[in-house]
């Protein structure tokens, strides 16, 4: 059985990767691990690196499955993934505070980007792996997407999606541990981060908990180094620890 050992990946896939939390990740890695091939998925345009492959396609859309599956047939197996697509609020939709402000626009908006892009990342990688190749894979998911977490309420089509993300990543991590020798597949939760995401809450957060998102990036890649076989299927927070799904 081919372990994977922890040693520094060869090539890494960012998707989401012109965000707050995405271009941060991509610094973080290219620092970290100049040799690697830095591959990079977004709608728009992103070049972080000489040794960069980007490809632009919207991960919501059911299209880009082909166009993704089709450009990675071109490009190194990725060893990881890290998937930071998400939306939490966009013109005229704030996080709702109660029942009657979920719409059924708002809802299927959240799922189609908080879910959608990661089924159809993962979608178009699937066939490509190979059972002796080792792939570490993580979701940039949310705290408040754990059920058992929730104690507050409120911020129902974010909460409602990720816990959908959630288990995504847990069916994720059943599949492809029968599919590969070895395999860690996790949702990582990055902490409360200065993007435009969290933009509009800010003002309620204690300065000393809002991260800036180089800090972010890098206690997040450090959670994915050091992620044991044990961690596959779990909800990671910043710090490595497990918050109940
Ligand atoms: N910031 C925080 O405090 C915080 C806290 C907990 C969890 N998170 C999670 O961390 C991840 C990254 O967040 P961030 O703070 O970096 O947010 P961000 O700056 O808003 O970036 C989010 C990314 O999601 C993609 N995206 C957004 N709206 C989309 C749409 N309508 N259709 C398709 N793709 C869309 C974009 O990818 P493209 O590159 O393709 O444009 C964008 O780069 C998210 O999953 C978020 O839920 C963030």
């Amino acid at each position: 059985m081919n372990q994977p050992d922890n040693s520094p990946p060869a090539c890494i896939l960012v998707a989401g990767a012109s965000g707050g939390l995405g271009v941060a990740l991509c610094r973080e890695l290219i620092a970290r691990f100049p040799r690697a091939t830095l591959l990079t998925v977004s709608r728009g345009e992103v070049q972080l690196a000489p040794t960069q492959s980007h490809l632009k396609t919207n991960l919501s859309d059911p299209e880009s499955v082909a166009a993704t599956a089709q450009w990675l047939q071109s490009q190194p197996l990725p060893n990881w993934v890290i998937n930071c697509c998400g939306t939490l609020h966009w013109d005229g939709h704030l996080p709702e505070k109660n029942l009657l402000q979920c719409t059924d626009e708002a809802l299927l908006r959240s799922i189609s980007v908080n879910v959608l892009s990661h089924l159809h990342l993962a979608q178009a990688l699937s066939p490509q792996l190979r059972r002796q190749s080792p792939l570490t894979w993580a979701s940039l998911s949310a705290k408040v997407g754990s059920i058992e977490d929730n104690g507050l309420g409120g911020w129902y089509s974010y909460r409602m999606s990720k816990a959908a993300l959630n288990m995504l990543v847990r069916n994720l991590s059943i599949e492809w541990g029968r599919k590969l020798d070895s395999c860690r597949v996790v949702a990582v939760h990055p902490g409360t981060t200065d993007t435009a995401l969290s933009k509009p809450f800010q003002k309620n957060i204690a300065v000393d908990k809002l991260y800036a998102p180089a800090l972010s990036a890098e206690r997040v890649v450090s959670v994915i180094a050091g992620l044991q076989d044990s961690d596959t299927g779990k909800l990671l927070f910043w710090d490595g620890t497990t918050i109940h799904w």
